[in-house]
C-alpha cells in the first residue's frame, strides 16, 4: 500500500459544485488508510477560524489566506491538508501555491470541482441559488460575484457529469502518479 506524504490538497469551485462531498469522501478513505489528514471545510472555516468575516472580496481573501496558512503548517508536518472552500479569487490561489513552492517543504495541489451553473441553480441544495438571483443574497459567487477559474488545475472533475465514486478515483490517481501517495 505505502505510506503518503504531506500536501495541501485545494478545491475550488463554485458552491454546490461537490468540493464538500468529494473533500469528506478522501477524508474517510485517507482515514481509512490509516493516513494523518485534515479537513479545512468552507462552512465549518467560517463558524470558527474565520468567523465574523463576511463575503466581500477583502473578507474572501482574508479567509483563503488564513485557510491557506493553516494548510501549509499542517502539510509541512506531514499531514495531508485538505480545503474545501469556493476559494474564487486566481490571485489569492496563486499567491498560497507561490508560498508553498518557494517554501519548498510541501505540495500544492489545485483541484478544480466544476460544474455549469445551470446545473447548481437547478439542484440548488442549500437553497441559496434562489435566494441569490431573488436578489435577497448579495455578492452571491457565480450570481453577482466573481468566480475566477483555474487557468491550470491539477485536476478537473466534472461534478454534473461524473460520479462521486469517479471524482475521487481521478483524483487518487492523480495523487498517486506523483508519489503523494502510496
Ligand atoms: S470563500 O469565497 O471565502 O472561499 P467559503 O467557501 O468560505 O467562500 O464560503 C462559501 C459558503 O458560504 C457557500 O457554500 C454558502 O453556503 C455560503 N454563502 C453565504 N453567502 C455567500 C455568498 N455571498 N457567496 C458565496 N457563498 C455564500
Amino acid at each position: 500500500m505505502g505510506g503518503h506524504k504531506g500536501f495541501m490538497l485545494w478545491f475550488t469551485g463554485l458552491s454546490g459544485a461537490g468540493k464538500s462531498t468529494l473533500s469528506e469522501r478522501l477524508l474517510r478513505e485517507f482515514q481509512t488508510r490509516g493516513y494523518k489528514v485534515e479537513l479545512l471545510d468552507g462552512d465549518e472555516v467560517r463558524t470558527n477560524l474565520s468567523k465574523g468575516l463576511g463575503f466581500s472580496k477583502e473578507d474572501r481573501d482574508t479567509n483563503v489566506r488564513r485557510i491557506g496558512w493553516v494548510a501549509r503548517v499542517l502539510a509541512r508536518n506531514g499531514v495531508i491538508a485538505i480545503t474545501a472552500a469556493i476559494s474564487p479569487y486566481a490571485e489569492v490561489r496563486n499567491e498560497i501555491r507561490a508560498d508553498v513552492e518557494t517554501e519548498g517543504r510541501t505540495s500544492f495541489v489545485e483541484v478544480y470541482a466544476h460544474a455549469p451553473l445551470n446545473a447548481l441553480v437547478e439542484r440548488d441544495v442549500k437553497g441559496l441559488y434562489k435566494k441569490a438571483i431573488a436578489g435577497e443574497i448579495k455578492n452571491f459567487t457565480g450570481v453577482s460575484d466573481p468566480y475566477e477559474e483555474p487557468e491550470n488545475p491539477d485536476v478537473t472533475v466534472e461534478t454534473s457529469v461524473d460520479s462521486v465514486d469517479d471524482s475521487v478515483t481521478q483524483i487518487l490517481a492523480f495523487l498517486t502518479e506523483k508519489g503523494l501517495i502510496g
